[in-house]
Order: C-alpha cells, then sequence, then structure tokens
C-alpha cells in the first residue's frame, strides 16, 4: 500500500516536471484542448451547423473588425475561465492554424481582447450571418467532375 501510494506520488511529481519543461506553445495547445476543444474539436472542426468548423470562416472574421470582435465576443470566448493573456494566445494560435499563409492577419493584442470582452453576443448567430452576407464572392473555382467521360 505503501509502495502503490509512494509510486503515485513519483507519478504525480514526473507530471509536474514535465509540465514544467512544456514549452508555452504547448500551454497555449492544452489551454485550446481542454476550455474550446469539447465544443470545437481538436482540429477544429467542431459539430457544424451548431458549433461552427473554426477553419472555415474564422480567418475571414478576423480580417476586419467588427468580425474579429464577433470572434472574441462569442459566448464561448467570453465565458471561457482563461485569463485575458491565455484567451489572446489561444486566439492567435487558431488564426495561426487555420489562416491562409497569405493571409497577412493582425494578431490578437491582449487590449484588443480586452476591449471585446467588455460585452457579450446576446444574439452570436444573428451577427454572423449578417458578417458573412458582407463577405465577397470568392474567386474560387468550383471543380465539376464528369462522371460521363
Ligand atoms: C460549450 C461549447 C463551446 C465552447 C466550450 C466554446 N465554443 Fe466557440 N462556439 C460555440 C458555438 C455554439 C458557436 C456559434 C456561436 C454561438 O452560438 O455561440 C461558437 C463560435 C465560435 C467562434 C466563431 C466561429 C464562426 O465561424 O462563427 C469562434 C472563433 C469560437 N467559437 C472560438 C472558441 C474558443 C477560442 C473557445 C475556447 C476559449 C470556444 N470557442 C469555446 C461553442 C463553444
Amino acid at each position: 500500500m505503501a509502495c502503490a501510494k509512494s509510486g503515485l506520488v513519483a507519478g504525480v511529481f514526473a507530471g509536474a516536471l514535465l509540465a514544467s519543461a512544456a514549452t508555452s506553445a504547448q500551454n497555449v495547445e492544452y489551454n485550446y484542448l481542454l476550455h474550446c476543444g469539447g465544443c470545437h474539436i481538436e482540429d477544429g472542426s467542431g459539430m457544424p451547423p451548431h458549433v461552427p468548423d473554426l477553419r472555415v470562416e474564422m480567418p475571414y472574421f478576423a480580417s476586419f473588425t467588427e468580425g474579429r470582435a464577433y470572434i472574441a465576443r462569442v459566448p464561448g470566448v467570453v465565458q471561457s475561465p482563461m485569463n485575458t493573456e491565455q484567451l489572446t494566445e489561444v486566439l492567435n494560435l487558431l488564426l495561426n492554424r487555420f489562416a491562409p499563409a497569405n493571409a497577412n492577419l493582425q494578431p490578437y493584442s491582449v487590449d484588443e481582447v480586452t476591449r471585446y470582452q467588455q460585452e457579450v453576443l446576446l444574439d452570436p448567430k444573428k451577427l454572423r450571418d449578417q458578417l458573412l452576407a458582407h463577405k465577397p464572392a470568392t474567386t474560387e473555382h468550383s471543380v465539376t467532375i464528369n462522371l460521363d467521360n
């Protein structure tokens, strides 16, 4: 019994060492998984249409002020138990990961997130639809596959 207990203590201790050796980037990743991943899934794919796929429209929203405010004001973000610094890091991790390399997006600053967070959105879906209605048409062409050939 004593042995089992000391084994457990050693395990916890090793875990703590590992955690403290983790880089900040790993902590951000961990915070995403812990505080956002339950709904948005590890890879950001979410559960559309209820939980949006973060890989699809988030880079567009992040490219203009109202969209940036929308991102920082959705209930899942505002009500997160993370502090504003941690939240800012998580938002920037997502932008880094999901925006196209040439999107040239401005990372969030802690001040910016603090400002937006003073107000939670009461109807996020409505604002989302309004913002998407202003999205310029994409220049991508759909590919048609002709099954007859
Ligand atoms: C309880 C589930 C849940 C959690 C936890 C959650 N979200 Fe969300 N998230 C949603 C839902 C649902 C929406 C759609 C808007 C709404 O109805 O709130 C959303 C919308 C978003 C959007 C807007 C994306 C778009 O395409 O419109 C972003 C960005 C986002 N969440 C990021 C996060 C981040 C970052 C975290 C962690 C800090 C987080 N969410 C935690 C459920 C969640």
